[in-house]
């Protein structure tokens, strides 16, 4: 498939998204088949917001396929600031393979792609988290055996994680349920996206104020912060709203005998998950933060070969003057 960047889950076809997941399956089932996918490639990792699975998920993987990473902290950039994102994706382009960048609106990450030549990754915006919706339905696929048909009940803010894992959800089949207090829904735009691509797949998408009819007879209950990086001034008036919504063992209960727990990562734990949610044996909530690696290891292969190609493709006119 060609495809040049991972901005968002809603740019691919529903056979693509299963593709990404078909070869992440492969990646992890047997690695070493793929040391040297990327060899000599660098990836360079923009980051604007701090992070611990996305910083090592992304360092360790093009490492292990052969690459290396290229890590780019908030001050050494100043994306915007010190220099424009036109200009900082026509530089990196002529120095490195593949971006990966993560920073706070969205357009940011749509211009980077629109501008450089080489692939571009988003690493988490204010309005999505691709990658991790990937993990996130890899670990639903390996923990459950399927997707098409699964109950995935997300519970508080409809944020960038609920956005991303309501995309994937509709392209792969299953039945989304978000539960969020009144004004913290998902916006509209994206609730009528997964709805639209809902028949196709079989998917469907369901919007409430109530917990417990979200994790009735769920197989997958899920949860993320109340307060996203960049909300940090509204954290107590958040705690106030969402405590209703704090995936306590009552409410998980509701769900599925074997349903399982999952949430992003990181937790703030006694806020929106209480300790024996997170710590139960039905939480795979480190097994999903192990599948960020397998998934974008999928999606930097799948990416950076095919862009690659195209690239040397373009420079063998260049070298026949030289010899
Ligand atoms: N889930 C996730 O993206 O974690 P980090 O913010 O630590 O990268
Ligand atoms: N919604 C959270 C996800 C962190 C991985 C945030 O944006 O801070």
């Amino acid at each position: 498939m060609h495809l040049k960047d991972f901005v968002s889950i809603r740019d691919f076809t529903p056979q693509q998204i299963r593709h990404f997941l078909h070869i992440a399956t492969q990646l992890k089932a047997r690695p070493s088949d793929y040391h040297a996918a990327l060899q000599g490639k660098t990836l360079a990792m923009i980051f604007e917001k701090p992070s611990l699975r996305t910083r090592v998920s992304f360092d360790v993987g093009i490492e292990q396929l052969g690459g290396h990473p290229l890590y780019l902290s908030p001050d050494e950039i100043s994306l915007g600031k010190r220099e424009s994102v036109h200009d900082v994706a026509k530089n990196l382009e002529r120095m490195v393979h593949a971006i990966m960048i993560r920073t706070f609106e969205h357009q940011i990450v749509v211009d980077m792609a629109r501008y450089a030549s080489i692939p571009v990754i988003n690493g988490l915006t204010d309005y999505s988290h691709p990658c991790q919706a990937m993990a996130d339905y890899l670990t639903m696929l390996e923990v459950k055996g399927r997707i098409a048909g699964l109950k995935v009940a997300y519970i508080g803010d409809g944020n960038n994680v609920a956005r991303s894992l309501m995309f994937a959800g509709a392209q792969l089949g299953a039945d989304v349920w978000i539960a969020s207090p009144p004004g913290y829904e998902p916006d509209q735009e994206a609730i009528v996206w997964a709805r639209k691509r809902g028949p196709e797949t079989d998917a469907s998408l369901t919007i409430t104020h109530d917990p417990e009819m979200a994790a009735f007879a769920a197989d997958v209950v899920y949860t993320d912060v109340w307060t996203s990086m960049g909300q940090e001034s509204e954290t107590e008036l958040r705690k106030r709203i969402f405590a209703p919504y704090q995936v306590t063992w009552h409410l998980f209960t509701r769900a599925k005998p074997d349903a399982i727990f999952l949430h992003c990562l990181p937790a703030h734990r006694g806020d929106e998950v209480t300790d024996e949610v997170i710590d139960s044996a039905r939480s795979f909530v480190f097994a999903q933060a192990e599948n960020r690696l397998h998934a974008q290891k999928a999606i930097l292969m799948e990416l950076m070969q095919g862009a690659y190609r195209e690239r040397e493709a373009a420079r063998e006119p260049l070298l026949e003057l030289v010899r």
